[in-house]
């Protein structure tokens, strides 16, 4: 399940971000403090409630543990565009938790669940070499944008991926 962040929910970031395999694709270093995920935490909880994006963390169903995190980091209200972000403990991975949880998050913002409005458009970056994360992305039918065609290639180590809301989709098809 995808529930807000409880303030007891600091020592689980810390040993999510403080996991070498977590950051190995990040471009944040792993965390070394636990200072260092409070003020994580502070920043996810006043991104939420500035309204500029959003991250939930994810638990089990049953249990309540915490399994990681997975949202939109930011999006803008005019292109109606989010970017996307997705991390779990590894003690989860490989069993379809992530799949899971950002196919919900896709179809929520894509629906209109979001406060900036119904969702045209889902960004993806991802660091050349994460199987496991652009897996999940094909997988949902995020296609790779071609930065060399459109000359965007301000970051080479990473893979830009999309996704179009469907029914936009469909209307660049039939055009
Ligand atoms: C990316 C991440 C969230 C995937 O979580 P997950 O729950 O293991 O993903 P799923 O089980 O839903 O699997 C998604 C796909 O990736 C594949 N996959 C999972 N782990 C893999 C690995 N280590 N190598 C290659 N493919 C892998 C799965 O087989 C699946 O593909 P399939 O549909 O072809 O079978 C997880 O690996 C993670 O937290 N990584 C560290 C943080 C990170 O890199 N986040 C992404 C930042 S852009």
């Amino acid at each position: 399940m995808l529930t807000a962040w409880r303030d007891e929910d600091v020592n689980d970031l810390f040993v999510l971000f403080s996991d070498p395999r977590v950051t190995r694709f990040y471009d944040i270093p792993t965390m070394q403090e636990p200072e260092q995920a409070a003020r994580l935490l502070a920043g996810l909880q006043q991104r939420f409630s500035a309204g500029t994006g959003i991250r939930w963390a994810m638990r089990d169903r049953d249990t309540g543990e915490f399994m990681g995190s997975c949202g939109f980091n930011c999006w803008d209200t005019q292109s109606r565009t989010a970017v996307l972000g997705y991390d779990l403990m590894p003690e989860f991975w490989g069993q379809g938790y992530a799949s899971e949880a950002v196919s919900r998050i896709v179809e929520f913002a894509f629906g209109g669940g979001l406060s900036c409005g119904p969702l045209m458009q889902i960004e993806a970056k991802t660091v050349r070499g994460n199987r496991a994360s652009e897996r999940l992305l094909e997988r949902l039918n995020f296609r790779l944008f071609d930065d060399m065609a459109t000359g965007a290639i301000e970051q080479p180590d990473l893979k830009h991926y999309r996704l179009l809301q469907p029914q936009r989709f469909g209307e660049l098809v039939l055009n």
